[in-house]
């Protein structure tokens, strides 16, 4: 089949010109003068498609923002990876030079490595479990919004945003911790999703999202996890025969903003931002599950992949063999005390 690429290099390179002919001297994120009032540009970038529960609600903090700033601020969302992809986008918010970002929780693994505590497996069992453990006012939830490292490295979170409950995608079927035995998964780059594939005795491959549909049309992965919208909306299935609706973790982004140029808005903007962030959150969770379901849809359509619901019973293998396992592996880490009350909670 035709790889989608040439078409992403097409549109990273269409946008890298059109910068180029803005001369490239406008320094974004900072005021400009425009009629007297001073107009903000917020660059926001992101990996995955604009139709993706992440996507979507990046479009929506832009409307938002835009609408409720009178114009005074203007959000320019890009996606794909086309302007910052997983390897630089963490400088690119440090130095300014984007001032949005929404990375999964496993890409802050270098950077504030307990928010990992959402990646742990099996920590939701269905995606309404989500509000409910990590609610803001919830250990979960201060592990985020109060988070100093986060702070240290002039981030302010301004929300988490759902991509919904990952699934496994091979070309084999995986029905048992057996299937997954030696199989290349391709990971984020993450300490306890490594753990976990490696406690399936399967062989983590951490990877950039940008690279994964090439890695797996060309073999260089057996497969990978990700929600129906990722797979679906990278073209994933079509160059993975199988997928088991295993749900066994969750995907979730701390959105951030760059903290100096936040301060650096006036109280009425910076009100704009929080309220826009907000407002976009709950958009991106009403609408997560839906755009998860439409592209199981679209997935089943394409008839390229058999997709496979594990019995409660296959489930329940799949996570006996890492929990508790693999969290007990990050106690240090992540802190004993919110292990503890999340096993404690799965219990009961
Ligand atoms: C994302 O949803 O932002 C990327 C997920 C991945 O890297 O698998």
């Amino acid at each position: 089949m035709v790889t989608k690429r040439p078409v992403l290099v097409g549109v990273v390179v269409a946008s890298a010109l059109a910068l180029a002919a803005c001369g490239g001297a406008r320094s974004e994120g900072t005021a400009t003068a425009s009629g007297g009032a001073q107009k903000y540009t917020i660059k926001f970038s992101h990996v995955v498609a604009p139709s993706a529960p992440k996507g979507k609600a990046a479009l929506k903090f832009k409307e938002l923002a835009e609408s409720k700033s009178g114009g005074r601020l203007e959000v320019q969302v890009f996606s794909n990876s086309e302007l910052y992809g997983d390897k630089d986008e963490f400088q690119a918010l440090q130095s300014n030079s984007a001032q949005m970002l929404a990375p999964s929780t496993a890409k802050f693994t270098t950077v504030a490595p307990e928010v990992q505590v959402l990646d742990l497996p099996f920590l939701f069992d269905k995606p309404e479990d989500i509000a409910k453990i990590a609610a803001p006012e919830t250990k979960v939830g201060k592990a985020i919004f109060d988070n100093q490292k986060l702070a240290a490295k002039n981030m302010k979170p301004l929300g988490l945003w759902d991509a919904g409950l990952k699934h496994l995608s091979s070309n084999k079927p995986m029905k048992s911790p057996a299937d997954l035995a030696g199989l290349k998964m391709r990971i984020q780059p993450s300490d306890v999703l490594k753990v976990q594939f490696q406690t399936w005795k399967a062989n983590p491959t951490p990877m950039a999202f940008s690279e994964v549909y090439n890695a797996m049309q060309q073999g260089v992965v057996d497969g990978g996890e990700n929600p129906w919208s990722n797979i679906e909306s990278q073209k994933m299935h079509t160059v993975q025969k199988h997928i088991t609706e295993s749900g066994h973790g969750y995907l979730g982004y701390i959105l951030v903003i760059n903290n100096t140029f936040y301060n650096g808005l006036p109280d009425d903007l910076k009100k704009v931002v929080t309220d826009a962030a907000k407002e976009s959150g709950d958009y991106n969770r009403q609408v997560a599950e839906e755009v998860n379901q439409e592209s199981k849809k679209k997935i089943q359509a394409a008839g390229t992949t058999t997709i496979y619901t594990p019995t409660d019973a296959e489930r329940k293998a799949l996570k006996d063999a890492v929990v508790p396992a693999v969290w007990n592996q990050f106690k240090d880490l992540i802190g004993a005390e919110i292990i503890d009350e999340l096993l404690k909670a799965q219990a009961s």
